[in-house]
């Protein structure tokens, strides 16, 4: 199972996201897009893959910061969950990306499982957010397999 969580404020990372998902289960894998993240409904025993975008000041978009926040205050601890991070971000700010580094430091605080890789998308290069996505997920496909428990 592969829970994507979204964090997306006008809809860049969430259609790169459903792109994504689409494309994982036309290759067979079981998938759960999840628009407003809750970690009551994440399986532990998975991988989460968070495709987010920055806001702010390297914030991160209001529909996933709430998340954040479950995950900040949670006492369990996340051991069996292994993650990768796929950021959408501007490199003209100087947080660029930032949001995917605080995901990252929140998860691996609870004991989650880097799945040692991540992607940082620049929206000012040309290729579109989703086909830099697509064209990362065989990375994300061979860790998988090495790497994530329970698939
Ligand atoms: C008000 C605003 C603030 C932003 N702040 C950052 C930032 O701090 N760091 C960054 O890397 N990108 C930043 N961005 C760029 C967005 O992450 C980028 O445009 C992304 O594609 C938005 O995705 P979304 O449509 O899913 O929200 C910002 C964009 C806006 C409009």
């Amino acid at each position: 199972m592969i829970e994507i969580l979204v964090g997306s404020q006008m809809g860049a990372a969430e259609y790169t996201a459903e792109q994504v998902a689409d494309t994982l289960v036309q290759a067979g894998y079981e998938v759960r897009l999840h628009l407003t993240p809750d970690l009551e409904q994440l399986a532990r025993n998975s991988t989460w893959l968070v495709i987010t975008s920055t806001y702010g000041a390297g914030d991160l978009p209001d529909n996933i910061q709430p998340f954040a926040d479950q995950v900040a205050q949670d006492r369990t601890d996340l051991t069996t969950v292994s993650f990768a991070v796929i950021t959408l971000g501007d490199s003209s700010y100087d947080t660029f990306c930032l949001a995917g580094r605080k995901i990252e430091t929140l998860l691996l605080a609870k004991h989650a499982k880097t799945m040692e890789i991540k992607l940082d998308i620049d929206v000012l290069t040309e290729d579109l957010p989703e086909d830099q996505a697509i064209a990362w997920l065989p990375i994300f496909l061979s860790h998988l397999n090495e790497k994530s428990v329970n698939l």
